[in-house]
């Protein structure tokens, strides 16, 4: 055995019945304190209870059949934990004169791998459940591992995404330095933190705090970086929300201010028109009369709807069946000339809650929004190519927690991702003059509002828009 002195690993020779016979110094060393007298011991009794078995059983099999044969195991250890090993088991004589058989037993020191396999089981369920998307990039920035939050949050299966460049999910909303600057920071080794807003498959914005961290090797050679995101979406969504609210609080008073400035002279001008129609016959001045007197109508309604947007309380609420103002609205739009390519489909929940509304109100929002979204399917985005199928609007009601959820869903021309934040304000408008005068989302905001209610949008240039609306449930 004292050639066995030399070896990196522990040797043991073991008899037929599995007791130690000798052990080389790295052996020896490793079990030194189990006990007094560790020879003439069975071999087992140094290994953890739960490979016992196992080995003596292999040990037989080794004996008879004279192969090697490779096992796991765990050695134990006075006052540490367990030595991770892989066990080498093979035959040979005792000695020269008699057949009598015994084992040589190899033990090799793979704790650092087994440590390795611990920490990577580790990360990869880490990274598994987490609801942080992960991206992991080899040294030339190709993506090699994304884990199924990212998936779920960019809407990229990991097919698609592996082998690209980040840069995929670019929305170029950020100034020319700001990725620069991030590869110089990580390809000089250090980390890197910042927020950026990304584009998902659908071309959606997907606003994350982004950490990107070099992976070293133990030469300190970057080997890839690897990327974490914290999704900000809600709380974008909630400050786009605040700003919104304010903006269009001071819209409100702007406009009640307006309508009473420009009403009170419009009403005189329209007055003197008649004044001026009862006292002149003649032809020409009759017929511009008549022009003015119905620019003066175009510009009475809106400054109506602008009355109606700031004075909305002197209605009167009674408990609502949101269902049937729904159908009345749709019933009201598919008259028209324009919904008759349309198919209208509701999918809407029985034994809705009643809720405190005032009818009228809520009918005006959902003509408004049917008849956006009966504009956007007769119009057409431009450069995108027309849609095929059939003109659709999706109209569903549904009660959850302690929500009423409408949506008005469209296959229309959609609207861009930069138009989106801006279709709430008054007067905004794509349609031409005459055609639309930009108020119907602006007063829809409003009377929302005022039930303490929301409503949001979701657009894909293209392809279509929905928008949802919540009321609360509860009176
Ligand atoms: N479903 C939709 N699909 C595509 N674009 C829409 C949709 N709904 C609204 N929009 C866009 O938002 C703009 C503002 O809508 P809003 O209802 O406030 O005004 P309008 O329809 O243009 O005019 P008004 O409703 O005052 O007659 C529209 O001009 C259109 O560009
Ligand atoms: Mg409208």
């Amino acid at each position: 055995m004292d050639i066995c002195n030399a070896f990196p690993d522990m040797c043991y020779i073991v008899s037929d019945k599995g007791t130690l016979i000798e052990a080389n110094q790295k052996g020896l060393a490793v079990i030194n304190g189990l006990h007094e007298s560790p020879v003439s011991l069975p071999f087992s009794f140094f290994l953890t209870k739960n490979i016992r078995q196992y080995f003596e059983d292999n040990l037989k099999d080794v004996l008879s059949d004279d192969k090697t044969i490779r096992i796991e195991a765990e050695i134990e250890q006075l006052n540490k934990v367990p030595l991770s090993v892989e066990l080498y088991l093979k035959a040979l004589p005792l000695d020269i004169n008699s057949s009598r058989k015994g084992c040589l037993v190899v033990a090799r020191d793979i704790s650092d791998r087994k440590r390795q396999e611990l920490d990577l089981l580790r990360f990869t369920n880490l990274a598994q459940y987490t609801v942080n998307p992960i991206e992991i990039t080899d040294p030339d920035g190709k993506i090699i591992y994304v884990n199924p939050a990212f998936e779920r949050a960019s809407g990229y299966p990991k097919e698609e995404v592996l082998g690209k460049n980040p840069n995929i999910f670019s929305s170029n909303k950020h100034p020319h330095g700001f990725w620069q600057k991030m590869w110089q920071t990580i390809s000089a080794g250090k980390v890197w933190v910042g927020e950026v807003e990304n584009k998902k498959r659908t071309g959606e914005p997907f606003f994350t705090q982004l950490l990107i961290s070099p992976i070293v090797n133990n030469d300190r050679k970057v080997v890839g970086y690897f990327g974490i995101h914290r999704d900000l979406s809600d709380q974008k969504y909630l400050e786009q929300q605040l700003v919104h609210a304010q903006k269009m609080e001071s819209i409100g008073m702007l406009a009640a201010g307006l309508a009473h400035e420009v009403g009170n002279p419009l009403a005189s001008i329209s007055s003197l028109v008649q004044v001026i129609q009862r006292t002149n016959d003649d032809e020409f001045t009759q017929e511009k009369l008549e022009l003015i007197k119905s620019q003066i109508t175009r510009i009475s309604r809106i400054i109506r709807d602008l009355v109606d947007f700031s004075r909305r309380s002197t209605y009167e609420v009674q408990l609502t069946d949101i269902n049937k103002v729904i159908l009345d609205a749709i019933e009201i739009i598919k008259v028209s000339k324009k919904a008759k390519d349309i198919s209208f489909n509701s999918a809407l929940e029985d034994n809705l809650p009643l809720l405190p509304l005032v009818p009228d109100q809520i009918e005006q929002v959902f003509i408004n929004l049917l008849l956006n979204a009966t504009d956007a399917l007769l119009d057409q985005a431009p450069g995108v190519p027309p849609y095929k199928g059939s003109k659709t609007i999706n109209v569903s009601s549904t009660l959850m927690d302690d929500s009423l959820l409408i949506m008005i869903e469209d296959n229309g021309k959609g609207i861009r991702q930069e138009d989106l934040g801006k279709i709430f304000e008054p007067f905004y408008t794509t349609k031409k003059v005459g055609e639309g005068t930009g108020l119907g989302l602006w007063v829809s905001y409003g009377i929302i509002k005022s039930f303490r209610g929301e409503i949001r949008v979701k657009s894909i240039e293209g392809r279509g828009t929905t928008f949802t609306i919540r009321l609360p449930a509860q009176s």
